[in-house]
């Protein structure tokens, strides 16, 4: 039997319905019949259904979050918009239905139906009052008759809640039936791949253990208060986030960070900069420790780690406001010079070692950094550029190498940056392998 969908790009929206679980069915039942499928989601369908397993099943990265730009820096729902032969949302929400009768982009799902001239399918699922009930089915007809949105209509069955009634979720076969008569005989809307919503990368890091270190640091000065500094951790989630996806084998060592930790890596949270070398040693330093038993291929230092402590330790009690105080401070340890002397030079050891140097006029400094601490590369950026940097969803960096050769990137999402310095550590290990 021909394949109805081959060659077509289907979005699938999903929302946040108990009836998310059978995305992945519709996943798959449309890849059957021939589709490339990409999934929007809305931020309470993430807590339905992850996204790490639809990214797996669709081969893209999932769109969940209206302001976050594609790895490639496009904007996803328009990218989702501009190239669908059809948007299908399936389950859709009384929420989501009610958003979108009214015109209400809040959320990549209805931000993608607005931006598009495709098809749109919408199959709801919900308790059967609600779907019962006047403003839905309200709401539901305005999509129909005056956006011409096709609906699937819910089924009588058994519903989540326990009772029996109308407003289960179509059965799949019904779903695609649907999206098929809506496209048609139209012709492919967007036959060129670049402008498509982009693929997970084929993979150049597959096999590769990399350990990312990401955020800032605390050191407790009393009870309650700490010495910390504005690291997001966003760059370092970015990097762990990209080498994921290139098929690596991730650690993230996780101080303190202002953005959600990323599915699909192996978390470690490390508050403190003795924590964080403990969690370090852990990771990338063999037996007899007790720590890792295959070496790991690289180590890419983004946390931001406090370059001093109290002195003589932290109070254990809270300290009072009787008046003016004095902290003393003492330098912490270089915890990255420590792991590049106990891993040896930079010839014979396993372990690519890169550090960041974020700091006014980074790239003087940087220099010296990679040459004293014996690192393979080093990331310098103006932490003190507007814009760029530290709590910025951007950022602009020089890639430096031991081998001399830099590489200029940015300002541009932080995404980009860590593809570009994964670019430079996945030529050095496929040279060193050669
Ligand atoms: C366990 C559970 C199941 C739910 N299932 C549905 C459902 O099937 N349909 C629905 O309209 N809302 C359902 N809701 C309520 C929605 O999750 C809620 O209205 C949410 O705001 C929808 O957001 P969204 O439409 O932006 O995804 C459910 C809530 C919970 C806690």
């Amino acid at each position: 039997m021909s394949k109805r969908l081959a060659g077509r790009l289907i979005v699938l929206g999903i929302t946040g319905s108990i009836a998310a679980y059978k995305s992945p069915e519709i996943v798959r039942a449309l890849r059957a019949e021939g589709a490339d499928v990409q999934a929007l989601l809305t931020p309470a369908a993430t807590r339905f259904v992850s996204p790490l397993t639809l990214r797996t099943l669709t081969g893209h990265a999932v769109d969940a979050d209206l302001l976050d730009l594609l790895p490639d820096g496009r904007i996803g729902h328009i990218v989702a918009a501009d190239s669908a032969d059809a948007l299908l949302i399936a389950p859709a929400t009384a929420q989501w239905i009610g958003a979108m009768a009214s015109g209400l982009a809040g959320d990549v799902v209805t931000a993608a139906c607005l931006a598009t001239t495709a098809p749109v399918i919408v199959a709801p699922a919900m308790d059967g009052e609600m779907w019962a009930h006047a403003a839905t089915q309200t709401n539901a007809t305005r999509l129909r008759d005056d956006f011409g949105y096709a609906l699937v209509a819910p089924e009588s069955g058994a519903l989540a809640s326990g009772a029996t009634g109308v407003g289960r979720l179509a059965e799949t076969a019904a779903i695609v039936d649907a999206v098929v008569a809506a496209i048609g005989a139209a012709p492919i809307r967007e036959p060129n791949e670049s402008r498509r919503p982009p693929a997970v990368p084929a993979g150049d890091l597959s096999g590769r253990r990399i350990v990312v270190t990401a955020g800032g640091t605390e050191e407790p000065i009393d009870a309650v208060r700490i010495l910390a500094n504005r690291s997001s951790g966003r760059q370092g989630i970015a990097l762990a986030e990209a080498a994921r996806d290139r098929g690596a084998d991730v650690t993230l060592i996780a101080a303190r960070v202002s953005v959600p930790l990323p599915e699909g890596v192996t978390i470690v949270r490390a508050m403190s900069v003795d924590a964080l070398n403990a969690a370090l040693r852990n990771a990338l330093l063999a037996a007899p420790n007790g720590g890792a038993a295959t070496p790991a291929d690289a180590l890419i230092a983004t946390a931001a780690v406090s370059d001093f402590r109290v002195a003589g330790g932290p109070l254990t009690e809270k300290l009072r406001r009787d008046g003016e105080i004095t902290l003393r401070l003492t330098p912490t340890p270089d915890l990255l010079a420590g792991l590049a002397q106990a891993l040896g030079p930079r010839a014979t050891r396993q372990t690519l070692l890169v550090g960041f140097s974020a700091e006014a006029s980074a790239t003087p400094r940087a220099r010296e950094k990679l040459q004293q601490k014996d690192l393979d590369l080093i990331v310098a950026n103006d932490v003190t550029a507007p814009g760029i940097g530290f709590e910025s969803a951007e950022n602009a960096a020089e890639i430096i190498g031991a081998d001399d050769l830099v590489t200029r990137v940015g300002p541009a999402p932080k995404r980009v940056v860590a593809d570009a310095i994964l670019d430079r550590v996945a030529a050095l290990l496929s040279t060193r392998a050669g």
